[in-house]
């Protein structure tokens, strides 16, 4: 949008300032008077609250109360500054049409978790770490048995391995957990990679990455372990590097990890899957919450986000493809997806944030993609918005549990943090 008068954007910016600053003041209240919430603190730091998009970390607590916000935001627009459109852009304007699904409620996981990870193997779903409040994150593994739809088998992680935002796939025992964030908040990450013999539940060490990555696209293909962008060590900077190492039976069968062709577009949080002999990545963003220069704790400030919609393919070529983008941005997918059949399909994640309240969208679609064909679509609506879903499929019920979901139907914005698991019968377009 070209903006001309510049003493009247001054004047607003101004506007502006003051009213986050309410905001953030009666924010801190309610934050403060709520005892469900008192565990994620909330920032009020003045660069929190004169730069729209930092805001507190998960929550989105900063900017609570959209619904006054949006018509105000629309008066002192209008008249003003013809660029702006007139109607105002709700704030469900992402989601997107899609049939109804009827959702069972099965237990719920021991802990809530967000940005947690999990590796299906036959009738198992292993759950590990994430974060159960801004301040705390899990140290263990808990089990989902699809065959009596039960939790148990609680088993601690190695002290060394990172806590969220790791790199995992599995060959169908060993499971290969690479890099990731160490702590809680937005602590730095680490190198260390680990494997979980899940017969024995041994761990075992494996050789680091050569630089510590967040959320990297991370799948086994041809006999090798995968690693690909991610965040660098900042958090932030979307990271273009891709490492190869062959492995067997849970072992490295190389000292060092070998540089391959890199990613199209850099960044953390996308599905990453191999079909048919083709590695495949989707969605995921550029940029992520980092921690705030000086910040003893490490605390999260929101930075800009850009959420794709890309999808890229290797092949024989070893030349990235780009393949028909989703039906909208996703990120925050890599342990949200499963392969049924020809098909990718991939529940919740973020997309792009709201274009007037700069607020964090999130994703309320269960997606397909027919690997054949190369066709996506919305094959159902989620019980809620949720992003960081670990989703697993068993005798054609789709489940998924976890992750952060919205403030209710007409708010698209993350607040929980949730252990809930569901289920739907899962039913595919042709
Ligand atoms: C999963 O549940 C089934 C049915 O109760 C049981 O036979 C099986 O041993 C369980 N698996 C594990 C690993 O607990
Ligand atoms: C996958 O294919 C099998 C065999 O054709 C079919 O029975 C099953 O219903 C399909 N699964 C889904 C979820 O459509």
């Amino acid at each position: 949008m070209v903006r001309t008068a510049g003493k009247q954007k001054s004047v607003r910016l101004v506007l502006v300032c003051v009213g986050l600053l309410g905001f953030g003041v009666i924010a801190n209240y309610l934050w403060a008077s709520s005892p469900r919430l008192s565990n994620w603190s909330v920032d009020n730091s003045l660069t929190n609250l004169i730069i729209p998009r930092t805001e507190d970390p998960f929550s989105d607590a900063t900017f609570p109360a959209p619904k006054g916000e949006a018509d105000k935001g629309k008066k002192k627009k209008k008249g003003k500054d013809k660029d702006i459109p007139d109607r105002f852009l709700s704030a469900t304007f992402a989601d997107l049409p899609a049939p109804e699904l009827k959702w069972d409620k099965m237990a719920p996981a021991p802990v809530p978790r967000l940005d947690g990870a999990a590796i299906q193997i036959k009738n198992l779903l292993y759950v590990f770490a994430g974060y159960g409040t801004i301040d705390y994150v899990h140290s263990h593994v808990d089990i989902y048995n699809f065959t009596d739809n039960t939790w148990g088998g609680r088993f601690d992680m190695p002290k060394e391995m990172a806590h969220s935002h790791l790199g995992m796939v599995t060959d169908g025992r060993y499971i290969y957990i690479v890099t990731g964030q160490y702590g809680p908040q937005c602590r730095g990450p680490t190198a260390r990679t680990f494997v979980l013999d899940t017969e024995t539940k041994q761990w075992r060490d494996m050789l680091p990455l050569p630089v510590p990555r967040y959320a990297p696209a991370t799948q086994l293909w041809r006999g090798r372990l995968h690693v690909m962008g991610g965040s660098k060590e900042n958090r932030h900077t979307p990271a273009f590097e891709h490492w190869s190492l062959a492995v067997k039976d849970g072992k490295a069968l190389e000292n060092e990890w070998r540089t391959e062709i890199p990613i199209p577009r850099g960044g953390p949080h996308r599905a990453c899957v191999v079909f048919d002999d083709r590695l495949y990545i989707i969605g995921g963003q550029e940029g992520d919450f980092m921690a705030k220069p000086g910040s003893p704790i490490f605390k999260c400030s929101r930075r800009n986000e850009v959420v794709f919609d890309n999808v890229y393919m290797l092949d024989d070529d070893m030349k990235w493809k780009a393949l028909p983008p989703m039906p909208k941005p996703d990120s925050h997918i890599e342990f949200a997806w499963v392969i049924v059949n020809n098909s990718l399909v991939i529940v919740g994640g973020t997309t792009d944030k709201h274009p007037i309240t700069k607020r964090m969208v999130l994703v309320g679609e269960v997606f397909q993609f027919n690997l054949v064909t190369l066709k996506w679509s919305v094959i159902g609506k989620l019980p809620y918005r949720v992003k960081t879903t670990l989703v697993g499929l068993w005798n054609g019920w789709l489940y998924f549990t976890s992750g952060q979901r919205d403030r209710g139907p007409d708010d698209p914005t993350p607040k929980k943090v949730i252990g809930e698991m569901w289920r739907t019968k899962l039913k595919l377009n042709s």
